[in-house]
């Protein structure tokens, strides 16, 4: 049984290497996330592909950050292929020309708050403002949700502060930086199991090596629709 819950990111290079992925997975997944490492690989055809052949919900991470015009114009030529969720930056004046793009498409728009691979040091780089990185993620949730994201991205350590905000009610929160109990971390730091991330406030978990990677992908994915389907997994009640 699938749950739109879980989200397979298909991490891979090409399109045929994800299909094969999706072919073995079959009826157990039905979300999918393609991202920009798959934008020379026929990334755009996999979608349409998944999603208008094969039935399946298609969520396109290309995190767009521009000028308003160009950030309208780009979502508003994506939002042609009628899949499921786009990324932008989750700066007010991109997410407001997303929405323009997408007006009229069933396209929702998720903020990316800030990359969980960033932490405090690489924000100084980036000349962004002192303080408490989980605070700036909660304010940039707000801004953009005011700005009309229709979710956001943030990590599951988050999530229940984000749900918490009353600019939430109604969106989605989906969360990558997800590792069911005893999967390898990767590169992911601040991880929570999906029960956990679920519990939190997550609308959706986006979880991709531990499922793609897996000796057994199917099995794998059953482990995290189960996970999903138990008691642990008691979304909030806001
Ligand atoms: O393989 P893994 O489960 O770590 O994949 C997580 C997916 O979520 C990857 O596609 C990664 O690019 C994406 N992602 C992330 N952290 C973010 C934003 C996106 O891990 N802050």
């Amino acid at each position: 049984m699938s749950d739109d819950r879980l989200i397979v990111a298909l991490d891979v290079g090409d399109a045929l290497s994800a299909l094969k992925i999706t072919e073995a997975l079959g009826d157990s997944v039905n979300f999918y996330k393609i991202g920009l490492g798959m934008l020379t690989g026929g990334g755009l055809a996999l979608a349409n592909e998944l999603k208008h052949e094969q039935g399946k919900r298609i969520f396109l991470d290309m995190k767009l950050f521009d000028i308003g015009a160009t950030v309208e114009a780009a979502v508003r030529g994506l939002a042609q292929f009628d899949l499921d969720f786009l990324t932008v930056h989750g700066d007010p004046h991109v997410v407001r020309a997303a929405k323009e793009g997408a007006a009229g498409k069933d396209l929702k728009i998720l903020a990316v708050t800030i990359l969980t691979s960033l932490d405090r040091a690489d924000l100084d780089a980036c000349l962004l403002l002192p303080g408490d990185v989980a605070d700036m993620v909660v304010t940039r949730a707000a801004r953009a949700f005011e700005a009309g994201a229709d979710g956001i991205i943030c990590s599951p350590q988050e999530a229940a502060l984000v749900r918490a905000l009353p600019q939430a009610r109604g969106r989605l929160i989906v969360t990558p930086g997800v590792r069911p109990v005893g999967a390898a971390l990767g590169d992911q730091k601040r991880v929570m199991t999906p029960a956990q991330a679920v519990a939190a406030g997550a609308d959706h978990v986006v979880v991709g090596r531990p499922v793609w990677q897996a000796p057994d992908p199917v099995a794998a994915a059953n482990a995290i629709l189960a996970e999903l389907a138990s008691p642990q997994a008691q979304a909030p009640n806001i």
